[in-house]
């Protein structure tokens, strides 16, 4: 019998529980023995649960050390602390430990691999990184020892949501947030979503599987669809794009870089067609071309069935040595393509840096609002001298230069 602790019992806590005991029979056979929820760990007392529950539930961590031992403990709590006390805890004790919880594996997660690695034990966050697919156990199972230059995604359903209503329904911004609240897609305080902060975390710990080591957090920039205005989505569509908020990551000449922020998808990219709260990752590299998977970010079942699966994951493969660090491809980059969005008063100020930095304008778009430049960059020239806009490099920015109607382009503000 294996003994599990539970800490945490909300959304995907509770979805856990429900999941163990609705697949006992399949886990018995893939694990040869049987699983059992000893004890659960939670902070309000007084809470009213609505999943029936065998197990101890307490609000006492020294009276959930007792209902131990256990041999392996899920953390569904989220947060930094004590989720990370928590953590280290059972990882030094030897005892594996899977989670949900992207904040503290994007922060902490090298420090607590290392504990892992040391204690001869697991720290499995499959469930991390968009919800229920199974994205980080490919890419350390049968993508292994496959070289990637790029990993890039739709990671955040919850603002997925929100501009699929404003483009589709042509919704305003704060009409579709309260929506999005009441739907229970959005938190009471939005702001690691709307901010960009969600999507930052996952990129980060995605990249740690796709080049082989944890991204230092100031390698990563961040601009949310707080910074977007509504006329922008109206001139994109006009303009035949498609605005979606995009994480990536990719390996630079020395190290691996990324960033978080809305851009611009032609109808032929395939993450254009990632609608409503739905995820999508798109992984590049020589081998492959690109590989993508689809599906649910979120919610209550797909979280849980990926950390249960993470589990079986675990015991299937622990005996075998994981490759650590990979093999990585470099992408070429030198231009970039970018449109920027700026109101009528900065017109004259637009022009005047266009022409002292000789960036070619492509084309412009006006609206009652404002203006749409687009841009054609080099980057070696400007790259860290620009104060007030800002620029990426863009794998295949020169042949997207050339075939204007695919690929994606920058989306940036004056
Ligand atoms: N919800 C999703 O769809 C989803 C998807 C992917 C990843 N995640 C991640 O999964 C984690 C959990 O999210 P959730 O949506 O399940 O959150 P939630 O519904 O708010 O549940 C949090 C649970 O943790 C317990 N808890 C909080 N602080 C605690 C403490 N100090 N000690 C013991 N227990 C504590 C709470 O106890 P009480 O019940 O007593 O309040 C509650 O049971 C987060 O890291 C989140 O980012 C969530």
């Amino acid at each position: 019998m294996k003994r599990i602790g539970l800490i945490g019992f909300g959304t995907v806590g509770s979805g856990v529980y429900e999941r163990l005991n609705q697949s006992k029979e399949e886990i018995h056979q893939v694990l040869g023995e049987k699983v059992e929820v000893a004890a659960i760990l939670v902070k309000d007392r007084q809470k009213k649960r609505t999943v029936h529950v065998d197990a101890l539930v307490t609000t006492n961590w020294e009276q959930f050390l007792e209902a131990g031992p256990y041999d392996l403990v899920f953390e569904a709590i989220g947060g930094i602390e004590p989720a990370l006390t928590y953590t280290k805890y059972w990882l030094e004790k030897g005892i594996p430990v899977i989670t949900a919880n992207k904040k503290l594996v994007a922060e902490k997660g090298e420090y607590l691999e290392k504990a892992a690695q040391v204690n001869s034990t697991y720290y499995g966050y499959e469930a991390a990184v968009a919800g229920g697919i199974p994205i980080i156990n490919a890419l350390k199972g049968t993508l292994a020892t496959t070289a990637i230059s790029r990993v890039s995604g739709i990671l955040n359903g919850t603002t997925n949501y929100m501009l699929t209503e404003m483009i589709e329904k042509n919704r305003s911004f704060a009409d579709v947030l309260i929506e999005a609240q009441q739907l229970g897609y959005a938190e009471a305080d939005p702001t690691d979503d709307l901010e960009g902060y969600d999507a930052w975390y996952k990129i980060r710990i995605l990249s740690r599987l796709c080049f082989g080591y944890w991204p230092q957090a100031e390698d990563f920039s961040k601009k949310g669809v707080s910074a977007m205005m509504d006329w922008h989505v109206e001139v994109g569509e006009r303009i035949g794009f498609k605005i979606k908020l995009i994480a990536e990551a990719w390996l630079g000449d020395k190290n691996v870089a990324g960033r978080v922020s809305p851009a611009f998808l032609t109808q032929t990219e395939p993450l254009t067609s990632v609608r409503g709260v739905t995820n999508g990752i798109s992984l590049e590299g020589n081998s492959i071309n690109q590989l993508l998977f689809i599906g649910p970010g979120a919610g209550k079942e797909a979280t849980a069935n990926s950390m249960v699966e993470d589990l079986i994951f675990h015991e299937r493969t622990k005996n075998f040595k994981k490759a650590e660090g990979r093999n990585a491809s470099y992408g070429n980059e030198t231009f970039t393509h970018s449109f920027v969005f700026l109101t009528h008063e900065q017109r004259d100020q637009a022009l005047q840096w266009v022409k002292d930095h000789q960036i070619s304008v492509l084309d412009t778009f006006s609206h009652h609002e404002g203006e749409v430049g687009s841009l054609n960059i080099q980057r070696s020239r400007l790259l860290n001298r620009i104060r007030f806009m800002e620029m990426f490099p863009r794998e295949n920015a020169r042949k997207r230069l050339i075939q204007r109607n695919s690929g994606r382009s920058d989306f940036s503000f004056l």
